[in-house]
């Protein structure tokens, strides 16, 4: 450590932030966690959210927070201390750190947090999950690596019930873990029982079919997946309701069509709806199996849902909008349920593809509002924060931000987490992959953090250039 007390001074006049000096050559961050000796003896635990680049020779000037004040043995009090003037600052170590993370069963050690020259335990809250998430980073940032070791870390240290709509099949071996990890971590995931849904071309030993049921769907959810609206198309949504009322537990599609076919005009015209929407060819129908809402809300159970492998892409919209239907439509349980969406621009974009893209995307809006009072909550991955609908955005409290080398894109990281010390933010266009920006409910201070190893194999996985034998 370069920076010594009695080089590196702080002053503060209200007792929250400060202002500092150090020597030019002390490679002191933004983010980097310091202890504060005040002249009468106090020491306070800061945190530095700006440092000033210096002309040559100049002494580094910055500013930072105080986080609260260190006892004897090591405890902190967090909050705001008295005005100083001429402190003493220097680099925290691990033990000052320790305060931070307390030592309740809801930590969860998520990887190593950089700080000045240490390399200290990162750990979050897992409580600091009752609200929504954010995970960002441009492509190969390692979010979907990243998001891995928090689900492990969940799997882990919570009985949270999770809802995971995986695009690429990255989260399918999520239940088993590899070899080598401790016992007792390997039989706490394999206890968790993490059941994985696919479609019938991807589903392997072990997995269960991705399946979603018409006739328990909402009204309007139904409407949507015949892309019918009720007042635009009056006489086919009249037929509509009418055929509702004929599917029953054991309804055969195909006769059914067969007596919409030989009804009346709207009757008629609802036939030859389903047959050009290829609907009978879904092979996502349920029938007698269960569907993915009802494997979901069976339990406070783990399920991932791998939405690759189907032959129309409604196809597992539409499940995905079975499933958050029913979550919110049995939201008075309060079940605490985190539904994670990797690559979350697919479901939370601005542009929904079809009016069941639209529907979902309404509801997860919802969701996103008022889905915590219920415990529901997002936790959701993706390249950009400007393909995120902005109502959803706006709702996340908890940021997980990767390598992101755009300045637009932090300038708006920036709007929507406004807590984040804007130091911090521009320090992503740096990170390695693996590194990390933790901030929110569920870090302790706004963190830099390396993520740790899995303890599961990440599914899918780059596809490598083919090479010729040298
Ligand atoms: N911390 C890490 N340690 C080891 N390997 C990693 C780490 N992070 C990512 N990888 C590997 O790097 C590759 C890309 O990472 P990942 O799939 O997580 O990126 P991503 O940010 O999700 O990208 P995209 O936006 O394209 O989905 C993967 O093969 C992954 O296993
Ligand atoms: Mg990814």
């Amino acid at each position: 450590m370069t920076v010594t007390a009695n080089q590196a001074r702080a002053e503060s006049r209200d007792g929250r932030s400060f202002s500092f000096t150090a020597g030019a050559d002390d490679g002191v961050a933004p983010g980097d966690m310091v202890v504060i000796t005040a002249p009468g003896g106090d020491r306070l635990l800061g945190q530095l959210v700006d440092v000033v680049e210096p002309a040559a020779d100049d002494p580094l000037t910055g500013f930072g927070v105080v986080i609260g004040a260190l006892d004897e043995t090591g405890g902190l009090q967090r909050g705001h201390r008295p005005a100083f003037r001429g402190a003493g600052m220097d680099l925290a170590g691990p033990s000052e750190l320790g305060g931070l993370h307390g030592t309740s069963a809801g930590t969860m050690t998520i990887g190593t947090w950089r700080t000045g020259d240490v390399g200290a335990e990162a750990s979050l809250r897992a409580g600091g999950f009752n609200r929504h998430t954010f995970l960002c980073g441009q492509s190969g940032s390692g979010k979907t690596y990243a998001l891995g070791v928090v689900l492990e870390r969940l799997l882990l240290q919570t009985d949270v019930r999770m809802a995971i709509f995986d695009p690429n099949a990255d989260f399918v071996h999520l239940g088993s873990t590899v070899p080598g990890v401790a016992d007792e971590d390997a039989r706490r995931i394999a206890d968790r029982g993490v059941r994985v849904l696919r479609s019938d071309s991807t589903r392997t030993e072990g997995d269960e079919p991705l399946r979603m049921r018409f006739r328990t769907m909402t009204r309007q959810a139904q409407a949507a997946t015949l892309q019918l609206d009720p007042v635009r198309d009056q006489e086919e949504y009249n037929a509509f309701i009418g055929y509702l009322m004929q599917i029953g537990p054991s309804t055969e599609m195909g006769a059914l069509l067969a007596g919409l076919r030989s009804g009346t005009p709207g009757q008629q015209s609802l036939a030859r709806r389903m047959e050009n929407l290829g609907m009978l060819e879904w092979q996502v129908w349920a029938r007698e199996l269960p569907s993915a809402a009802d494997v979901v809300t069976s339990g406070n159970g783990v399920t991932v849902m791998d939405l690759g492998g189907f032959g129309d892409p409604v196809e597992p919209v539409a499940v995905c909008l079975e499933v958050v239907d029913e979550l919110w439509a049995q939201r008075d349980r309060r079940l605490p349920t985190l539904l994670v969406i990797d690559e979350a621009h697919n479901l939370c974009g601005t542009d929904p593809a079809s009016p069941v893209a639209q529907r979902l995307l309404d509801r997860l809006v919802q969701v996103a509002a008022e889905g915590r009072k219920y415990g529901l909550w997002l936790l959701l991955s993706s390249q950009r924060p400007s393909k995120i609908h902005p109502q959803i955005l706006s709702q996340c409290d908890n940021l997980m931000l990767m390598r992101m080398n755009s300045p637009d894109d932090i300038a708006e990281l920036g709007q929507a987490f406004g807590f984040v010390p804007r130091a911090m933010l521009r320090a992503s266009n740096g990170f390695v992959q693996g590194e990390a920006l933790l901030a929110g409910g569920f870090a302790p201070v706004p963190m830099l953090v390396q993520v740790r190893e899995r303890l599961t194999r990440q599914g899918g996985s780059d596809v490598a250039v083919p090479l010729l034998d040298a």
